[in-house]
């Protein structure tokens, strides 16, 4: 989605934002810009007031197409925003493209989110002579600051009247013509602030500014923050100033590198087993078979909802499962369907896993679930992300910064993750599942040292459609291995519950549809699944046994991606992995845009 980047105090203001910007086109964007403001000769010198100058620079297209329009221009300013902008109202055009200016020239505003009442304010605004030039909800925000600034407000005091009217979601930064001041405010979107001894930087996402510093500063709702060569303040609504902690992010800025890997989905594919031995880290006693996630442990849930998007989803899914196996009624919902119909919370904890911890349906679910009185938990791979701070509590992935828009490591840490919580909340014993966690890092190593996935992947290329099918764990896996390949190749691509496919998709099965069937084990569900490949079979249609070789599906599969044996809900694990490199493969002989698939943003924050 939408990305901001802001900065205060360097000489190199504009590559700074547009380096900036570079680091935040993973969360997929159609168009960039950049606004820049330096005080006049006059005022810069202390011996009159000046307007100074405000360069706007913006255009559809990719951070390179800004690149070329900014050749040649003499863009400067000691002070700039910038933006990549993931299109919501109105079609990606240079005029829709952010910053948005008033009718002046004077005040640039970049923004995230979306503003509920704008067109009651452009009407408002229009009517009192505001010339409008995008289909955006957020020129209004210009004007209204351009207004108040007639009005003879100060710029603060204005952005701050602004704000005032806004309804919606937002990340906002302002900057004005003559002012070495950025002021931005937040409410439902991210926002954090970089920290240095001689600069401050502003950003949606920390690796922004991350190659400049690992000091932090996360903004909250209703929060206001303003940047200038005096450093930083954070303010709220009423502008007391707030204290703020100062964190420091734990990552290195190498781990949002490519580090010689084609495409980060592949680099990150290849990061899993580093991402399960963080996430597991301290926190099981392989001897002992005890896993310790601190106090989390004690929260002895009686009733578990699950609340998720996306593959986030599908990890919900997984650990509902793991709950009801361990005898607590647990449920998986959509995000976005949860509010529509918030099932009885009684004294249910209710589980927002969000890698992102920005996603807007989740968020809302969570919230919702907190107005009825039930206690949150969000499992989230982001530090300081909404979710954390917004829930009673918090359990961190650990996979380190997702980079590539299809979620891959992070789906893995989840269901890691999701393990340590049913382990140690819900099921007494576990060794079995205990042994079979600390083994998985080194499992996947293995299964990624010899896949198999790139010939499968070139095999079937061509195929019409593909299908996915697993049961009891691996289900959550079939669907996961559709969204994956549908995602990055733009292919007709679809999971099902392998006992399903009897009662309706076997019709789509063609010898043209590859079925990808996930099968680990020699027992009752195994036994089931290979009965459900051999219908497949039947058809026509040419099988793939994602398998341990403990069952006989091989006898009836085309080929086979071979996993290492282990618990069976450490094989869903391994089999999504087989399953991620297929579609990549399949994603990478297409040429398609693997890290940055069409019309699809890393952090979804709006409904
Ligand atoms: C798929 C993918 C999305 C996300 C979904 C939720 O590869 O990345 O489906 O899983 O948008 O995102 P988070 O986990 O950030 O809440």
């Amino acid at each position: 989605m939408c990305g901001i980047i802001g900065c205060v105090g360097r000489e190199d203001t504009l590559d700074t934002l547009v380096h900036g910007l570079s680091k935040l086109e993973y969360r997929g964007y159609d168009s960039a810009g950049v606004a820049l403001s330096e005080a006049g000769d006059d005022e810069a010198d202390g011996s009159a007031e000046s307007e100074g100058s405000l360069d706007v620079v913006k255009c559809a297209g990719k951070i390179d197409d800004l690149r070329t329009a900014l050749e040649g221009r003499e863009t400067s300013g000691p002070v700039g925003v910038g933006h990549t902008r993931w299109s919501t109202h109105g079609p990606p055009t240079d005029a829709n493209a952010h910053p948005h200016v008033d009718c002046t020239g004077q005040v640039a505003v970049v923004h995230n989110g979306i503003i509920e009442n704008y067109q009651a304010l452009r009407d408002e605004l229009s009517t009192a002579g505001h010339e409008f030039r995008s289909d955006t909800d957020t020129e209004v925000v210009p004007h209204l600051v351009e207004a108040g600034l007639r009005e003879g407000l100060d710029m603060e005091e204005a952005v701050r009247e602004a704000i005032a009217r806004l309804e919606g979601s937002y990340a906002i930064a302002v900057v004005v013509a003559g002012e070495e001041t950025v002021f931005a405010a937040r409410n439902d979107s991210p926002l954090v602030l970089g920290v240095d001894d001689d600069a401050t930087y502003l950003a949606s996402d920390v690796p922004a500014f991350r190659d400049f510093t690992d000091r932090v500063v996360y903004l909250a709702d209703g929060e206001f923050a303003r940047l200038d060569a005096a450093g930083w303040t954070v303010t709220d609504a009423a502008g007391e100033v707030v204290d703020k902690d100062v964190e420091t992010v734990d990552w290195d800025p190498e781990e949002t590198g490519k580090s010689g890997y084609d495409h980060f989905m592949l680099k990150e594919i290849h990061e899993q087993p580093r991402a399960l031995r963080q996430c597991l880290r301290g926190r099981v006693d392989e001897l002992g078979g005890a896993v310790d996630i601190g106090d989390l442990g004690d929260l002895s849930p009686t009733g578990v909802q699950f609340v998720a998007a996306g593959t986030s989803y599908h990890a919900a899914l997984y650990a509902a499962r793991l709950f009801r196996e361990a005898g607590v009624p647990a449920q998986a919902f959509l995000a976005s369907e949860y509010a529509t119909g918030v099932p009885p919370i009684g004294d249910a904890l209710v589980v927002g896993v969000t890698q992102s911890g920005e996603t807007a349906d989740t968020l809302s679910a969570m919230r919702e679930a907190s107005r009825r009185g039930a206690r949150t938990l969000a499992v989230t791979n982001t530090v300081g992300s909404t979710a954390a701070r917004e829930a009673d509590h918090t359990l961190y992935i650990r996979a380190g910064p997702e980079i590539g828009v299809a979620a891959t490591k992070t789906f893995a840490s989840q269901l890691a993750a999701l393990n340590l919580l049913s382990l140690a909340t819900a099921e007494s014993g576990g060794r079995d599942v205990v042994a079979a966690l600390r083994d998985l890092p080194g499992d996947v190593q293995t299964l990624l040292d010899d896949s198999g996935a790139a010939e499968v992947a070139a095999e079937f290329v061509d195929a019409g459609a593909y299908f996915f099918i697993g049961r009891g764990y691996h289900y959550p896996v079939a669907l996961e291995g559709a969204l994956k390949m549908k995602e990055i190749t733009y292919k007709h691509a679809e999971g099902f519950a392998a006992g399903e496919l009897k009662h309706g998709p076997l019709a789509l099965v063609t010898e043209d549809t590859p079925v990808f069937a996930v099968v680990t084990g020699d027992d009752e569900l195994a036994t089931k699944t290979v009965g459900n490949v051999k219908e497949v079979e039947a058809r026509d249609a040419p099988v793939v046994a994602v398998t341990d070789g403990q069952s006989d599906v091989e006898r009836y599969a085309d080929h086979v991606l071979e996993l290492p044996e282990t618990h069976r809900r450490a094989a869903s694990v391994l089999a999504n992995v087989q399953l991620q490199l297929v579609s990549y493969h399949v994603a990478n002989e297409l040429g398609r845009s693997i890290d940055k698939p069409r019309n699809l943003a890393k952090s979804v924050t709006v409904e």
